[in-house]
């Protein structure tokens, strides 16, 4: 099987900070790195490593050969990024000494995919693939759609979340992944708690806490997280999503696919960067926790 990714591709430019700053204040960085990120490109690059066919659909400048370059060395299938007239996507970084983050988006070209190019790529999907989409690109819609009729199990991560974003995909999903306060947020707009959602999968994250996962008509299960030291967190929440699809598209039973995810996430916490840091599944599987 195939997982499909209509997925944002960014230049990630990392600034270690001692804190993260206030309004007003002039901060010097102590270090600055450029990564391959946005969350898509996380999701795919996980999920490849992680030992699945990873199809990326999504559109890069023409300042972004790199990240095309960078993605098919990582073993994910870039045919389906197109190259358009605005600049890629990039994504400002602050990361404290705690690994705290704070980011600033530019969306450029992860905003500009033509959605016939969509409708293209996903007529190549096969039945039973696994659709992947998150609220960094346009036509998130229309891929959830064709997700749907093409018989694709259709999964949003609600990140970066927008209420509004999730409600419009809601129709269309098997599995939802989101986080306990954007749950929260959902239920206040929608009046839906995560449990009374119209969707066969939710997953919701807990941080530090963990993760619990809701299967329409069963009790939900709680996974406890495994305890690091935090060096940068960026990066940790696709590289979960990543690797539970992964399981997912292998077979596993979802509640093998988050233990293998809930590793992989704590190993992200301890790498300083994005994509290009995301642990394989040998790391993830050797990985010692306390
Ligand atoms: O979730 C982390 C990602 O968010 C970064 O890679 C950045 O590009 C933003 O999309
Ligand atoms: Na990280």
């Amino acid at each position: 099987m195939t997982i499909w990714n209509l997925g944002s591709i960014n230049a990630d430019m990392v600034y270690d900070l001692p804190h993260l700053p206030a309004p007003g204040e002039t901060l010097a960085a102590h270090g600055l790195d450029r990564f391959l990120g946005g969350k898509g490109a996380n999701m795919s690059v996980a999920a490849a490593r992680a030992g699945s066919r990873v199809s990326h659909i999504g559109a890069v400048g023409h300042d972004g050969r790199w990240a095309k370059d960078r993605l098919t060395e990582y073993g994910v299938d870039t045919r389906y990024i197109s190259e358009v007239d605005l600049p890629t996507g990039h994504a400002i970084i602050a990361v404290d000494a705690e690994g705290e983050n704070l980011i600033i988006l530019y969306p450029g070209a992860n905003h500009a995919l033509d959605v016939s190019h969509l409708g293209q790529a996903l007529s190549s999907a096969s039945t039973g693939d696994l659709l992947i989409l998150q609220n960094e690109t346009n036509a998130q819609v229309e891929a959830a759609q064709f997700g749907r009729k093409l018989g694709l199990t259709v999964c949003y991560a609600a990140a970066p979340f927008q209420a509004q974003a999730v409600q419009a995909v809601l129709p269309y999903l098997d599995f939802l992944i989101l986080n306990e306060i954007e749950a929260e947020q959902l239920r206040q707009e929608t009046g839906m708690g995560a449990a009374d959602l119209p969707v066969r999968h939710v997953i919701v994250t807990l941080g530090a806490k963990g993760a619990r996962y809701l299967q329409q008509g069963n009790d939900p299960v709680e996974f406890s997280a495994h305890k690091v030291q935090a060096v940068d967190t960026t990066g940790a929440g696709d590289t979960f999503t990543g690797y539970v699809l992964a399981g997912m598209d292998r077979g596993m039973p979802m509640e093998q696919a988050i233990l293998q995810a809930n590793r992989a996430a704590a190993l992200m916490v301890t790498r300083h960067g994005t994509a290009d840091v995301i642990p394989d599944l040998r790391e993830v599987r050797d990985a010692t926790f306390d």
